[in-house]
């Protein structure tokens, strides 16, 4: 890591304060990372930086108003259904929340492309938590109005991935040269799915390190290895921890094990803690897309590198960013 600089954003000709109707996003689903470029990346940090001084200055403003979200949760949630709701409020517009899905029509066996279906006769956009991998990308096969994804079971998580980088980005100032190491649960956790394949639109290297039942999949080391990205799997941190610009940490996603024995083997396989940090970089951040169970312990969130509760504040800029885009200004 060279020494900090921080961000430059290039101005862009849509910060969202226009009519948004000729911008890149407007009224698209954000299905997965794939669909972002680099020069997109670079656009929506600088709508979220924007937002982020804005809510600095004034708190909220009124650039969606009279625009509806649906918030739609079939899996817990408390930071992503948050701060989406927060985004939505804090540019002026409103939600409707339905986080527990069995006091819905769901639980009548209402099918997800009817409940889809009904929520955009009411709303402008549909932000879905589902437990099956692809269930965004079938909700916006029968939707008009944009779907966002919020993460499609062990699929992917693209607005936590977006709200990762931007985070990397505010934090350290870059994100070539850089290297990330994820560690935890790399097999059921779409954070780093998701994460892992917009890291490498960079000139990044990556290292995981997990258990090896919970290994990064196989489909997504391929797509890397195809795009020439470092790439290296370790079972112990201490190789990889002293040249980590970046310490992604994650959860052994419990709800994902089919046999709580094997859940049981590997959920505290590892623990960061002060003493972990010794071995670290002074510049080093620690990040976790939360909530930890165990995996940092908390004499290590006064240490400035913990950088976990900060990201869930980016999140928020990074949604309103997100949907000040995609609703536009009409
Ligand atoms: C993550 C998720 O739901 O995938 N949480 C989040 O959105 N911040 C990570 C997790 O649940 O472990």
């Amino acid at each position: 890591m060279t020494n900090y600089r921080p961000p430059i954003y290039k101005k862009s000709p849509y910060l969202p304060f226009g009519d948004q109707r000729n911008a890149p996003f407007y009224g698209k689903d954000i299905l997965s990372v794939k669909q972002f470029s680099r020069s997109d990346l670079d656009y929506i940090f600088a709508v979220a930086h924007e937002m982020r001084e804005m809510v600095e200055r004034v708190g909220t403003f009124d650039l969606l108003k009279g625009k509806i979200l649906a918030n739609l949760f079939y899996e817990p949630s408390t930071r992503t259904s948050s701060s989406f709701t927060s985004a939505m409020e804090r540019l002026g517009g409103s939600v409707i929340p339905i986080n527990e899905v069995r006091y819905s029509s769901v639980s009548k066996g209402e099918s997800l492309p009817d409940t889809v279906r009904t929520l955009e006769c009411y709303t402008d956009v549909i932000v879905l938590r589902h437990p099956d991998v692809g269930a965004s990308a079938q909700a916006a096969k029968y939707a008009r109005k944009p779907i966002i994804n919020a993460g499609d079971g062990v699929g992917e998580h693209p607005t936590q991935a977006l709200l990762d980088l931007f985070t990397i980005v505010e934090e350290l100032g870059q994100v070539d040269g850089l290297t990330v190491t994820m560690l935890g649960d790399l097999k059921f956790g779409r954070t780093v799915h998701s994460l892992a394949r917009l890291l490498s639109l960079y000139d990044i290297r990556l290292n995981y390190v997990s258990p090896e039942i919970l290994r990064m999949p196989e489909e997504i080391i391929r797509e890397l290895n195809d795009q020439s990205i470092s790439q290296n799997e370790y079972d112990h941190l201490d190789r990889a921890l002293p040249e980590t610009d970046v310490l992604y940490v994650t959860r052994v996603q419990k709800e994902r094990f089919e046999n709580l024995a094997d859940y049981e083997a590997v959920k505290g396989a590892y623990v960061i803690s002060l003493q972990t940090l010794e071995a670290a970089k002074n510049r080093m951040i620690v990040m976790h897309p939360l909530p930890r169970v165990g995996e940092i312990s908390m004499d290590v969130d006064d240490d400035p590198r913990a950088a976990y509760f900060r990201q869930m504040e980016y999140g928020l800029y990074v949604r309103m960013a997100l949907l000040a885009m995609v609703l536009g200004k009409s």
